[in-house]
């Protein structure tokens, strides 16, 4: 079967089929799948589960992935993938329920260099329920109007792992992580390396202040914009079906979980994260 593009939704979104992940794409196949991720910014690639070892290989021409530092999520056979589970627990805390990534947020902007893409394969899916939410950045930045992009210029966001701004419970990290990512300041309007478009850059699970402003004023200004680029008309909405692959490209978009599959339906997420560049 030839390799084949649809449009999953009106604001972002391409599925590819005809492609067996089994084996790594070749060359002419991985240049058409990365284009079609810079076009559709969320790219998914339908097939079935794959085993740890092809999984890796198959992402390899889309970057270079990075270890996972949670060790107690990483899967015991690739460091690179970590296991995101309707089972986590908050092992080094209380033993409550943990569900990754379930506020709107960009994947670890609370690091220096933020990786780039994200790619989230699908093991196990619930019937109902657990789809992934996105936004378009690009559209959310291109919408705002001319004078709230002056305003934006050259400003810069402090962003926290453990952000008192955060809207989801984080689990607990070891001594070793909290030492590993010290705070750091990102613009808040970032360039894309490899489009040369413009994207808000926004995590409300980890900013923690705009540099050089009070509190008061840091937090209207960013809740205004959280509410703007979360709006309808930037999203899309991912339905998993087992097997999905499913990459992101974290310079443009944000993302969150949903938790409302019922009670005893699992879902089981291999995740690789692709090394990125310091934002500009
Ligand atoms: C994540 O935020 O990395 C996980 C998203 C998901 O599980 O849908």
């Amino acid at each position: 079967m030839a390799l084949e593009f649809t449009r999953l939704g009106p604001h972002m979104g391409i599925a590819a089929e005809g492609v067996d992940l089994a084996t790594p794409p070749d060359t002419t196949t991985a240049g058409e799948l990365r284009r079609a991720l810079l076009d559709g910014l969320v790219l998914c690639i339908r097939g079935r589960p794959l085993p740890p070892d092809a999984y890796v290989a198959a992402m390899a021409p889309f970057g270079t992935p990075r270890p996972q530092l949670g060790l107690h999520r990483r899967h015991p056979e690739r460091a690179e993938i970590m296991i995101l589970s309707s089972e986590d627990r908050d092992e080094l805390g209380d033993g409550g329920r943990i569900v990754v990534g379930a506020a709107w947020h960009t994947d670890d902007s609370f690091m220096a260099l933020p990786c780039s893409l994200t790619i989230l394969h699908g093991i196990e899916v619930p019937e109902s329920g657990g789809d992934t939410q996105f936004v378009n950045m690009y559209a959310a930045y291109e919408a705002l109007p001319d004078a709230m992009q002056r305003r934006l210029t050259g400003v810069r966001v402090v962003h926290r792992y453990d952000s008192s701004r955060k809207g989801n419970r984080v689990g607990t990290r070891s001594a070793e992580e909290v030492a590993r990512t010290p705070d750091v300041d990102h613009p808040i309007v970032r360039t894309h390396p490899e489009t040369g478009r413009k994207a808000l850059y926004l995590n409300p699970n980890r900013m923690e202040q705009v540099v050089g402003m009070d509190r008061a004023e840091s937090d209207q200004l960013l809740d205004q914009l959280i509410a703007h680029a979360t709006e309808p008309r930037f999203q899309y909405r991912h339905k998993w079906h087992r097997g999905d692959v499913l990459i992101w490209d974290n310079r443009c978009t944000m993302h969150k979980a949903n938790a409302d599959y019922p009670e005893g339906s699992r879902r089981v997420m291999h995740r690789i994260i692709v090394e990125g560049t310091r934002p500009v």
